[in-house]
């Protein structure tokens, strides 16, 4: 092993490192300071991020692990967010969550860091934030939360709930009822138990190689967590020994098999933002189309909410990742490697499926050729994401009046309107929802349909929006148009009756107005209001910087790594 960073702040006999050193002595041994790694546990423990209030048993454990193998632990709380809370959208505070810690891994004495993430924007924030500083890191997943049930029935997280509201908007589920549901949704510690992004994102990073293959997907109560956290603890120990940091195992391999595993278990469309924005940091050339080309041959092996049936407690007891990367062995790259230094392949032998109904066969796949569609055409030409396997079969082709909503608020005040003009073959258009015109790119597009075409029996619409979709959320939506329309794309021109077609077969969205009359319109003023709006802070430091959903919605000068370098001391 080479000289320990840490030794730059806590090695020699001066009047510096005695600071250092110095305030650091509170119980720990004589030697901690001589040579042995100190390893952070990045914690995003928080009580207002309920999907990640049980972290600090877990960090606890990952200590363990990090002094059992010589190691120093430190735990570090990092930012934390919760999905359900925060406003306007966790997706604001996710590029300044990965800065912050970015920040405080480079300005500390670490010598690797151990990653706590679950709810939807951690584990990504945490992941950004690693590639950057270029420290030994690894995550622990927080884990799904065990199955609650409602009158017998299993609720999934999210996508009951979108579920249960249109039943009442609908008039087949009384208010009560809906109400009574709530005690049910969340029965145990854990993030989201459906495919949504947080499990979407644990499975991905463990795919990535970020994860001690066979972890992700654990839920959160069961005891195999702590152990395995104790494990990481260990294994972060060894990977500052063999300087084992992102930039010497991800590769555009990793991220082709993160893309494979997110087909095959389809996962959520959040992660291609994230994903993208991860190889940013690595400076790895991962494009939208990438996702269209290596994800659309994947089938999708897993049934589980909100595109088929089960939980992700059902999903780990089938045999989880490890079993479901098996049937699709032969589309992974097996040059990629993962944290502890081994191809991910390798860890695919002893995997098996124990519940074929939970995880497909290759020869029984749910659908057979899943992935995410990126589209694109006069309406969005930098791209549009849908995921086919969540939508409606008959609207995947689909020629119909837009009906255009300038702002969610727009939306909400006339949706319901009896006098709206609109129909089952009407697309409905949410604009304004953008990373800038939001700002933050909510998870706003999968839009509720309108009360009276509900009453009428209709249960899906085409949808297109700029904003981003829940993970757990369902429908032919097509999302993350770029250029957004607060930025000056095309979704700004687009007028209420405007016809607009969709041909996911043929990859494309297009408005039905000859290009220079729609230039000759202009874009709508209420369409840009929020890009125009003085703000301050991180909201106006994040529209001025924020880049498009095509390249990952990261902010322009956090793109590529500082690596952990610190050229100064502090006193
Ligand atoms: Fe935290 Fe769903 S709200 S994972």
């Amino acid at each position: 092993m080479g000289k320990l960073r840490s030794a730059q702040w806590y090695a020699g006999q001066d009047r510096n490192a005695y600071i250092h050193r110095a305030w650091m002595r509170r119980g720990v041994p004589d030697d901690a300071f001589e040579g042995r790694p100190q390893i952070a546990i990045a914690n995003t423990a928080s009580d207002l991020t309920p999907c990640n209030a049980h972290l600090g048993e877990v960090a606890a454990s990952v200590r363990n692990g990090v002094y059992e193998a010589g190691g120093i632990p430190l735990e570090m709380p990092v930012v934390s967010l919760g999905e359900t809370n925060v406003r306007p959208t966790a997706m604001l505070w996710r590029n300044m969550a990965a800065m912050a810690t970015e920040e405080m891994l480079r300005a500390n004495p670490i010598d690797g860091v151990v990653l706590l993430g679950g709810c939807d924007k951690t584990i990504p924030s945490l992941l950004m934030a690693a590639a950057s500083v270029d420290l030994p890191a690894v995550v622990v997943p927080g884990g799904p939360m065990l199955t609650g049930t409602f009158r017998g029935n299993p609720l999934g997280c999210g996508t009951d709930v979108w579920r249960l509201s249109e039943e009442v908007r609908a008039g087949t589920l009384s208010q009560e009822q809906f109400v009574r549901s709530e005690s049910s949704m969340i029965r145990s510690r854990g993030h989201c138990n459906t495919m949504g992004t947080a499990s979407t994102m644990a499975l991905v990073a463990e795919a990535l190689g970020m994860v001690v293959p066979g972890v992700a997907g654990t839920p959160a109560p069961d005891s195999r967590l702590l152990q395995a956290a104790h494990g990481t603890g260990r294994l972060a120990v060894d990977m500052v020994t063999a300087e084992r940091r992102p930039s010497t195992f991800l590769t555009k391999a990793s991220f082709h098999n993160a893309i494979v595993a997110l087909a095959a278990v389809g996962g959520s469309t959040n992660a291609v933002v994230h994903l993208l924005a991860i190889a940013g940091r690595l400076g790895i050339d991962l494009t939208l189309d990438d996702f269209d080309r290596i994800g659309s041959r994947v089938p999708v092996l897993v049934d589980l909410q909100p595109a088929g049936r089960f939980l992700m407690e059902d999903f780990h007891r089938a045999g989880g990742l490890l079993a479901v990367l098996r049937e699709v062995r032969e589309l992974l790259d097996p040059e990629a490697t993962t944290v502890t230094g081994q191809r991910l392949v390798d860890s695919l032998d002893d995997a098996s499926i124990w519940d074929a109904e939970v995880i497909r066969t290759r020869a029984q796949p749910l659908v057979a050729q899943g992935g995410i569609a990126v589209l694109r055409g006069s309406l969005a030409p930098d791209g549009a994401v849908i995921k086919p396997a969540a939508a409606s079969p008959h609207l995947l082709r689909h020629r119909g009046p837009a009906v255009v909503f300038d702002s969610v608020e727009d939306f909400h005040a006339r949706i319901d309107d009896p006098g709206l003009d609109v129909d089952a073959d009407s697309v409905l258009v949410l604009r304004g929802c953008g990373p800038k015109g939001y700002p933050g790119m909510p998870e706003v597009s999968n839009m509720p349909l309108p009360k009276k075409l509900l009453e009428a029996g209709v249960r899906d619409m085409v949808r297109i929006c700029d904003g981003r979709m829940s993970g757990t959320a369902y429908g032919t939506v097509v999302l993350h148009v770029a250029p957004e329309a607060a930025a000056g794309g095309p979704l700004a021109f687009v007028r209420t009756g405007d016809i607009i077609t969709l041909d996911v077969e043929a990859r494309s969205i297009d408005v039905e107005v000859p290009a220079d009359e729609l230039l000759a319109r202009g874009p709508n003023s209420a369409a840009v209001a929020g890009y125009a709006d003085p703000r301050r802070g991180w909201e106006r430091l994040y529209i001025d910087h924020v880049q498009q959903a095509d390249t990952g919605a990261d902010l322009d000068f956090l793109v590529g790594s500082s690596g952990s370098e610190v050229a100064r001391e502090s006193h």
